[in-house]
């Protein structure tokens, strides 16, 4: 049993998160985590939001909020949205929180007492328009080392480095475009410098790391780390705790990698623990440290947070920082501020976490950038409910419908069963190496194999020529079935959950897949649908303006002209009396007073409204539609109605007025 001590970054509070977070940094460590923990090790699986910094109170001035006000909510609606989609965290922090800041500053004057740290006058940007000090992402410009225009003063999100305000080629305000000033102001700094040959020494030693983190952080160290700015001028953030430092708060970076370890106190101290044991994740050399990110995040958590750590003297450092790429969407950056992206919580309230769960293992950004699409999602969707799904399914049934529900005694086939073991094993290297997208492949070819098995063995012939055969038939493919649960945990909880409770079974190890879990005579439970197939154009159930970059598959509505819509005549009508209409089951012979005249109207109402709740109703009626004959019966009009997911509602004029009136 090994101790494992994982993160996820800490996402600002300052917009709910999209599903390219989910697939960077929170997916892959939650399957990390359920993987590492049905292996019988120990494993603490911390993160929270990032509250401070300009990040936030750009938001707060786009919202016309406070700070507070911000964090305060997409703190909760973030959580929320995590839980949804089953990461289980076992603390999610805020760095708002007072432990976190008394942490940070105390981290802060260590550094200073150790001379990591020193302040030093330095040029600062200051906006003569907006008449404000411009820190970090505040100022655009052109990014010094590979030329991106979209530059901010705290990074480049096109090569990832960080870059310095006052280094950006034609730097403006980012709130008002102007050319901003320089003036000289105090800051304190991080003398990176100092760590650079232990740093290429201790990075020296990760070969087993990915290319892509060691590629970048070997960018940077033969580019020579320099002296870093940790303090700011703004208001919001933890305060720098020097009398002479009035005003002045610390550099969002440098407290948000703290983070992870005031989340993991605040985890002790909650619990009712001993509120010393986050020493034991943190500082006992036999826990390794697993930090999930994403590639925006690498020189902070490779570089930063190693030299803090290692300057502080006590902390284990990283065991692997497995970064992950970009999820792009259908060829664009995920960026819910650009309006391209689907944002987690939207995305679950029209559908299930597993089939995006598996969608995004199987296209995870794992060594380069990789593309999500709903086309992509619909395969992915229908592939689980084809081939999991389906041997479930059909062993389940059969079990149900010929055997009562029981599994049948026999020797069972332990080919396909040790192979189910073989397939744990692979998998278990796989996921020891941060390889998911792979060991979602093998996971799924062991469903596949299942199918094979079934469809060759046919149970439902041999029940009749050799129930014996069909007996060891169906025990197997029962038991396989407890291995599937087992290996596809990590990646769809929610579904394997489903599997063990139609098998009676409770929490499932990693070493069960393999063995024979299932006794001959156990009963077992209900059958439930574990997928649904998914059909084109299923996907317009979501909200369009959230998802702009799926038109694919989304027809547009016809505009109609001013002068056309007048042409149709709507009425206030008062509903006289309501019939059934022979052979018609939806439909309803209704006379309406229209003012005018009293119409004989088919309306589809049936199902949505009794006789007696029609009879003297004001509704809204379109007048002159052209008749139609409706099951025998002239329909002069049409009642309006709403229609979505709530169910159907007839439009209700205002009880004033009057049949006859026109509506516009
Ligand atoms: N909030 C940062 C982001 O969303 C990540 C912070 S990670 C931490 O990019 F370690 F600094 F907390
Ligand atoms: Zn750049």
């Amino acid at each position: 049993m090994s101790r494992y001590m994982v993160t996820s970054a800490l996402p600002y509070a300052n917009g709910p998160k999209h599903l390219g977070h989910l697939a960077g940094a929170y997916l892959p460590a939650d399957i990390y985590v359920r993987y590492i923990r049905m292996s019988g090790n120990d494993v603490l699986f911390c993160s929270g939001t990032d509250e401070h910094g300009v990040p936030i109170t750009i938001a707060a001035e786009k919202m016309g909020i406070t700070p507070m006000e911000v964090v305060n909510k997409y703190h909760d609606i973030i959580a929320g949205d995590f839980k949804r989609f089953g990461i289980i965290f076992d603390n999610f922090s805020r760095t708002t929180r007072p432990e976190h800041i008394e942490f940070a500053q105390s981290v802060f004057l260590d550094l200073l007492e150790k001379e990591y740290i020193l302040p030093k006058d330095m040029k600062q940007l200051y906006c003569p328009d907006c008449k404000r000090y411009l820190p970090d992402r505040y100022i655009n410009g052109t990014c010094p080392k590979c030329g991106s225009e979209d530059a901010r003063g705290d990074q480049c999100e096109s090569c990832g480095t960080w870059t310095e305000a006052f280094e950006l080629i034609n730097p403006r305000c980012g709130i008002c475009g102007a050319t901003p000033e320089t003036r000289v102001t105090r800051h304190w700094f991080l003398l990176l410098d100092r760590f650079q040959e232990w740093l290429e020494g201790w990075l020296g030693g990760q070969s087993d790391w990915k290319t892509n983190v060691l590629k970048y952080c070997h960018s940077w160290l033969s580019d020579g780390l320099r002296e870093r700015a940790i303090t700011r001028d703004i208001s919001w953030g933890v305060p720098v705790p020097l009398e002479e430092a009035k005003g002045k708060v610390l550099y969002v970076w440098f407290e948000a990698v703290l983070g992870y370890i005031s989340s993991t106190m605040e985890y002790f101290s909650k619990a009712g623990k001993d509120p010393d044991e986050w020493r034991k994740y943190w500082q006992d050399p036999e826990t390794k440290l697993v930090q999930f990110i994403g590639k925006d995040n690498i020189v902070f958590h490779c570089i930063i947070e190693p030299s803090l750590l290692h300057g502080l003297g006590n902390f284990n450092l990283p065991w692997n920082v497995p970064a992950n790429e970009y999820l792009n969407i259908s060829g664009q950056k995920f960026s819910t501020s650009r309006g391209t992206g689907i944002n987690m919580g939207d995305y679950l309230d029209h559908f299930d976490p597993d089939p995006m769960r598996y969608a995004l293992v199987v296209n995870a950004p794992e060594n380069r950038d990789s593309d999500f699409s709903w086309r992509e999602y619909q395969t992915r969707n229908n592939e689980l409910a084809d081939v999991l799904g389906n041997f479930i399914n059909r062993t389940l049934k059969f079990t149900l419908s010929k055997f009562e529900g029981r599994v049948p005694s026999a020797d069972l086939d332990m080919t396909l069963l040790n192979r189910a073991g073989e397939t744990a094993e692979e998998i278990a290297v796989l996921m020891e190496s941060f390889r998911f997208k792979k060991a979602i492949g093998v996971a799924m070819e062991l469903a596949r194999e299942g199918n094979r098995y079934f469809d060759t063995a046919k149970p439902w012939k041999s029940l009749k020529t050799d129930p014996d055969q069909c007996a060891v038939t169906v025990a197997t493919c029962l038991n396989l079935c407890v291995s599937l649960a087992v290996i596809f945990e990590p990646f769809i909880p929610f579904s394997a959950e489903k599997i063990r409770r139609m098998l009676g079974l409770d929490e499932l190890k990693w070493s069960d897949a393999g063995t024979v879990l299932l006794e001959s005579g156990l009963k077992l439970g209900e059958a439930e649908i574990l997928f649904k197939k998914l059909e084109d154009g299923f996907e317009k159930v979501m909200d369009k303006s959230e998802t702009p970059l799926v038109e694919e598959n989304v027809e547009e509505t016809p505009e109609v002209d001013f002068e056309e819509f007048m042409k149709i005549e709507f009425k206030v009508g008062r509903i006289l009396s309501v019939e059934d209409i022979k052979k018609a089951k939806k439909l309803y012979k209704v006379e309406v007073d229209t003012g005018d005249r009293v119409r004989t109207v088919v309306a589809g109402m049936k199902p949505h409204y009794t006789k007696e709740e029609l009879q003297g109703r004001l509704v809204a009626v379109v007048c002159n539609l052209k008749p139609a004959k409706l099951c025998g019966v002239m329909s002069h009009g049409m009642l309006m109605a709403s229609d979505g997911e709530s169910g159907v509602f007839l439009l209700e004029p205002a009880a004033d007025s009057k049949p006859g009136d026109t509506i516009k």
